[in-house]
């Protein structure tokens, strides 16, 4: 695949070198709050040899209940990697676990509001190959109304970032109000459904996701022509792709930045892009490069896949510079 970009005369940015354009995205980096304005959900992690088949009835080895959710991990990445973060959503009166888990790591967790119906959960199934499948229960993640939305954004000025995910209800309306709002906006679209077709895309400045997702968003296959989709689609959008084992992909105005996976013992791929999605914009916010952002979230990555559980697999900044 990297190979397949140089020959084909596309820009390569080397890590060190400093982009010719620069995204207004991150113009106002080292004065910008972000919003992480997504899911909370308790994960029942089951380890199984293999994921269960249709039909078929297998017994777990294992069950272990973590804290997880995109949003949340996210939220956990980003404080992690050193950013100022605050978490809006809804958990149930069962969510005292996940607002401690938050908090914990130094979230802001004073915009999150409980309702009465419980906390969203995910049933999560991890293969002997450190492989995951995963199910979701919306509950309490679905609950967000119009009024709290509008709170929720004003509480931010403009150039401050807004991050998504597609767990939660009224993606739609949140992108249009915070757009309205001038703020900027970051969208991981896992996972990809017909909420998202209605949301208005050309209002993302960032978008982070996988070769799946880029495939739902373009209906192109390959990682190339994804990233010449997106760039036709979205050419004022910085555009992340991520390739699982064979690294991730930096797009911006013509110009390319390739970061290889770094091979280390699959354990559980869980929270393995959420804790990238965190890395990555953490740095863009201190100023950082494209190169220096895309070899930090890279790395944490590769620390999160070798280690079991969504939040618990999720290193801290000194473990990934140690690392580089
Ligand atoms: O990305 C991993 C997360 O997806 C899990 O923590 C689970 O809750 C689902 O939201």
């Amino acid at each position: 695949m990297f190979e397949k970009l140089s020959r084909n005369g596309k820009r390569i940015q080397s890590a060190d070198s400093l982009p010719a354009r620069t995204s207004p995205a991150f113009e106002s980096a080292n004065d910008m709050k972000i919003l992480n304005f997504g899911s909370l959900n308790i994960d029942f992690v089951y380890s199984v040899d293999h994921i269960v088949q249709p039909g078929e009835t297998i017994a777990s080895t294992g069950l272990e209940i973590f804290c997880g959710g995109k949003g949340l991990n996210q939220s956990i990445a980003l404080a992690r990697a050193g950013a100022d973060v605050s978490h809006a959503g809804m958990v149930g009166p069962d969510g005292g676990i996940l607002i401690d888990a938050l908090t914990g790591n130094g979230v802001d967790t004073s915009l999150l509001r409980q309702v009465e119906t419980r906390s969203g959960n995910a049933i999560i199934q991890v293969g002997a190959d450190g492989q995951n499948c995963i199910v979701l229960y919306g509950g309490a993640n679905r609950m967000n109304d119009r009024d709290y939305v509008d709170v929720v954004v004003r509480s931010f000025a403009p150039g401050d970032i807004l991050l998504l995910q597609n767990e939660i209800n009224l993606v739609d309306d949140i992108i249009a109000r915070a757009s309205a709002h001038g703020m900027v906006i970051a969208l991981n679209p896992s996972p990809f459904d017909s909420a998202m077709t209605a949301c208005d895309l050309d209002k993302v400045s960032v978008f982070i996701m996988n070769e799946v997702e880029g495939e739902q968003i373009t209906g192109r296959r390959d990682a190339e022509s994804i990233l010449q989709a997106m760039a036709d689609r979205y050419p004022e959008a910085e555009v992340v792709l991520t390739l699982g084992g064979d690294g991730a992909v930096y797009q911006y105005a013509g110009e390319t930045v390739l970061a290889p996976a770094i091979p280390v013992p699959v354990v559980d791929t869980t929270a393995a892009g959420d804790t990238f999605t965190g890395y990555f914009l953490a740095a863009r916010m201190r100023g950082e490069t494209p190169a220096e952002a895309m070899r930090q979230a890279t790395r944490a990555a590769a620390l999160a896949v070798s280690r079991p559980g969504a939040t618990p697999s999720i290193p801290v900044r000194e473990e990934v510079l140690a690392g580089l």
